[in-house]
């Protein structure tokens, strides 16, 4: 086991947000975090990173409860991935990766040595982004940017990735790609990969393990056909949805009824 939530309920200020989330989550395990705007996905991300302090309950990671880490052996075992880093950052993406190693640290402050520049290279290659090293973070693509952002997350190499909507400003392909991605990082590295979506094209391509969450709590947990279900997607989106199987995958295509 390496996280375990147990009844967990978190607020923001007098409005409870989460409520009664119970959750084991194994090491290598590949989960999808599904549910409307508003219905604590991001939350739960969060809070299993320590950055958002439960109101009950609790989040053990490898036995422990995360409060108990310290920022620096907490950002070791694990990563909150946010897409919505700020371009605005007047730095190189060669410089943000360099922030990978040292997360907290003033960027003046990092000792780079010949092993680390090897290693970034060596990732910068892997997500095809060596191009871009000199370039500002204001003169990437949404796609590029994206993918940086992985790089910069796989240079920490934690244990526990916590991937906040990356498909979110992509178009299709690369969607895909980097959805791909995140389950290549999850099967060859075994890292345990936690991400949330509003695709429910990409749950049913991806899903292993999803999570729907709505209005806060726990909905429905398990594989693709247990929780992409029409009449779940209807009571919790409030939209109909067409199921199909391509490759005996089950898909769920939104349509408009009216
Ligand atoms: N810092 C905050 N202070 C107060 N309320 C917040 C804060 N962050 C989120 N909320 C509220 O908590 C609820 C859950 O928000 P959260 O961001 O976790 O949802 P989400 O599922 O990630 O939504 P989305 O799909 O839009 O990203 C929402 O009602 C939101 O308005
Ligand atoms: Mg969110």
């Amino acid at each position: 086991m390496m996280i375990k939530i147990e009844d967990l309920e978190v607020w923001y200020d007098s409005i409870p947000v989460l409520r009664d989330v119970r959750l084991e989550i194994n090491r290598g395990d590949f989960i999808l975090i599904i549910g409307p705007n508003g219905s604590g996905k991001t939350t739960l991300l969060k809070t299993i990173a320590n950055l958002v302090k439960p109101k009950k309950g609790a989040v053990y990671i490898d036995g422990k409860e995360s409060n108990r880490y310290s920022p620096r052996s907490l950002s070791k075992i694990l990563s909150y991935i946010d897409p919505h880093l700020s371009r605005e950052m007047p730095t190189t993406v060669l410089e943000l990766l360099m922030t990978a190693r040292y997360p907290r640290e003033d960027l003046f402050k990092i000792k780079v040595d010949k092993e680390f520049i090897n290693k970034i290279n060596e990732i910068a290659k892997t997500l095809r982004i060596e191009d871009l090293l000199e370039r500002r973070l204001d003169q990437v693509s949404s796609g590029e940017l994206q993918r940086i952002i992985i790089a910069r997350a796989l240079l920490q190499d934690p244990e526990i990735f916590l991937v906040d909507e990356p498909t979110a400003f992509l178009d299709l392909k690369y969607r895909f790609e980097i959805m791909d991605l995140l389950k290549k990082i999850n099967r060859e590295y075994m890292k345990t990969m936690i991400v949330t979506t509003h695709d429910l094209i990409l749950a049913g391509l991806y899903g292993e393990k999803i999570i729907l969450l709505y209005k806060g709590m726990i909905r429905a947990a398990g594989d693709v056909e247990k929780v992409l279900k029409k009449d779940l997607v209807k009571e919790v989106y409030e939209i109909d949805v067409e199921e199909i199987y391509v490759n005996n995958r089950k898909i769920l295509i939104p349509i408009n009824m009216k």
